[in-house]
């Protein structure tokens, strides 16, 4: 019996097809599969929310995610957001703002933040502070990055 089981996902709108064995976390396979090393790994279970991405338009813990329940489906990763010397509108403005000090949490937070601004284009600070509730910062005290995603609401592009 194969130890492996053929999977179909597409990730940052390419289309992938892979052979993983069925306990890979979804987490692994970007990062180890894939080379999307952006989406970070820190508890490994749940609490920290360093591995956030988006999957089919949702943010989802792919630390708690295996692989193969990404197939068929779409996964976008912190590396959708901009390209090597072109920041996207919410990266530039967590630059701007000093919403990032390690930068460990960061991607996490910008998928989040992605996610939240799709979903309320007009997003008051408690939507904001609601909205990252799962996910820790151990540096900034979280008032910079709320600044930044302020900053970009109503924007165009702040949420592509
Ligand atoms: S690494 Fe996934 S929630 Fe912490
Ligand atoms: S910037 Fe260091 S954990 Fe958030």
């Amino acid at each position: 019996m194969s130890k492996t089981r053929d999977i179909t996902v597409t990730v940052n709108g390419t289309i992938h097809h892979a052979a993983v064995e069925p306990r890979l976390l979804l987490a692994d396979f970007l990062r180890h599969t894939l080379g999307l090393t952006g989406t970070h790994v820190g508890c490994e279970h749940g609490v920290c929310g360093a591995c956030t991405v988006l999957v089919d338009g949702d943010s989802a813990r792919s630390c708690l995610m295996l692989a193969i329940q990404s197939d068929g489906h779409s996964v976008e990763t912190v590396e959708s957001l901009g390209r090597l010397g072109q920041m996207s509108v919410l990266q530039k403005s967590f630059h701007e703002h000093h919403a990032l000090q390690c930068g460990f949490c960061t991607p996490g937070m910008l998928m989040t933040a992605t996610d939240l601004l799709r979903k309320y284009p007009l997003a008051t600070d408690d939507d904001i502070r609601r909205g990252l509730s799962g996910n820790l910062c151990r540096c900034t005290g979280y008032d910079h990055i709320v600044k930044a995603i302020r900053a970009v609401v109503g924007k165009s592009g702040a949420a592509r």
